[in-house]
């Protein structure tokens, strides 16, 4: 049987730059109550008419100068996990088998939210095991900007933009190990964006077409979710947590990732973010902290690395990656 491994990595984030004190500037708030409790000290924003599929475009090109070994000749699979597509139909995947030039590439767009680089890299698992695929581009890319309340003090400075992506290949030992996936369906109307239907489980939806959130519901959700899985995981593939090299939960907040530190015990030090620097981008968020623990030189080969994502839904799914 064959098995996935995940062999190259790239990001990528659009030009515009957005500082704290952009906020500063027409909302009640400051740099300091923003870094407090978020982290979060820039984020970018993309130009009104660059859109998903362009970020994962400089991605891949990101992808391809890192690694100019890698040859994208015979990608058999695109996935792209966002909740913020070009357009909800043609799908992101079929602009990018395209725009990449990847003929015998299927294509297929995954709407997990921020759990939704997980959920696409399972996905990936799934084919290569079932022996129907070898070789499927995963980009985790978002352009949250666009669906952000700009009136909303306490969400509108957590989002940004930015695209991630990852190879994975079939090899026979791979690199991608036991997966977890759940979800806390009853948490919905905690963090939502609305569509056609004006209300869920009864209660009434805010029709605003951008990002409504529950903070402190999610918060504590995602900190009792997480640091519940985490040992779980670990255990599925064979470990327990003091044999994970890097913890890489979704950056959503720093304060959720201290937190989930605090509750398990697992040292912060050993956590890769890119909350900090580029904000809650979705799930974009894991595959750009990988990559910058990867470019800094803090990933070695060898280390076991997991990964959990969690959002909107609410739902989470979560892997272990042997580097290399
Ligand atoms: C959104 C979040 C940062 C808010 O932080 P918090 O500590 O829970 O803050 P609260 O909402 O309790 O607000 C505390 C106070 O700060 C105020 N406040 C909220 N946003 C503010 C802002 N941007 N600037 C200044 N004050 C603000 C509130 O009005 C409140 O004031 P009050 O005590 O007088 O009522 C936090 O709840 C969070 O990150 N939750 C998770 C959200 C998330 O990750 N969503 C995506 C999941 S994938």
């Amino acid at each position: 049987m064959a098995n996935a491994r995940l062999t190259a990595i790239g990001m990528a984030v659009p030009q515009k730059q957005i500082t704290n004190a952009y906020f500063e500037s027409f909302l009640e708030t400051t740099d300091e109550w923003i870094v407090s409790r978020t982290g979060i000290k820039t984020r970018y924003h993309t130009e009104s008419d660059e859109f998903t599929s362009d970020l994962c475009v400089k991605a891949i090109q990101n992808l391809q100068a890192t690694y100019p070994e890698v040859n994208l000749n015979g990608v058999d699979m695109i996935l792209v996990s966002t909740v913020t597509p070009d357009q909800p139909m043609p799908s992101v995947a079929c602009r990018l088998q395209y725009k990449l030039s990847l003929p015998q590439a299927g294509a297929l767009d995954v709407y997990a939210a921020c759990a939704g680089f997980s959920y696409a890299i399972v996905l990936a698992k799934g084919l290569i095991s079932a022996g129907t695929h070898r070789k499927i581009l995963v980009f985790g890319a978002e352009t949250l900007s666009k669906i952000t309340d700009f009136t909303d003090r306490t969400s509108c400075m957590l989002f940004g933009d930015a695209a991630g992506v990852v190879l994975v290949e079939a090899d026979e030992t791979g690199n991608v190990g036991e997966c977890i996936t759940g979800a806390s369906g009853e948490g919905g109307p905690d963090l939502y964006l609305s569509g056609f239907t004006t209300e869920i489980d009864g209660q009434p939806l805010k029709m605003n077409h951008t990002i409504v959130q529950n903070g402190r519901k999610v918060f504590k959700w995602a900190v009792t979710k997480v640091a519940e899985q985490m040992p779980i995981l670990a255990a599925k593939n064979g470990l327990t947590m003091d044999e994970i090299d890097w913890f890489v939960p979704h950056s959503a907040n720093l304060r959720i990732i201290e937190a989930i530190c605090n509750e398990t015990g697992f040292p912060l030090d050993k956590t890769l973010e890119s909350i900090v620097d580029f904000g809650n981008t979705s799930s974009a968020s894991i595959p750009l902290a990988l990559y910058q623990g990867v470019v800094k030189g803090k990933v070695k080969k060898g280390d076991k690395i997991m990964i959990i994502g969690f959002g909107g839904g609410l739902a989470y799914a979560g892997t272990v990656i042997t580097w290399g």
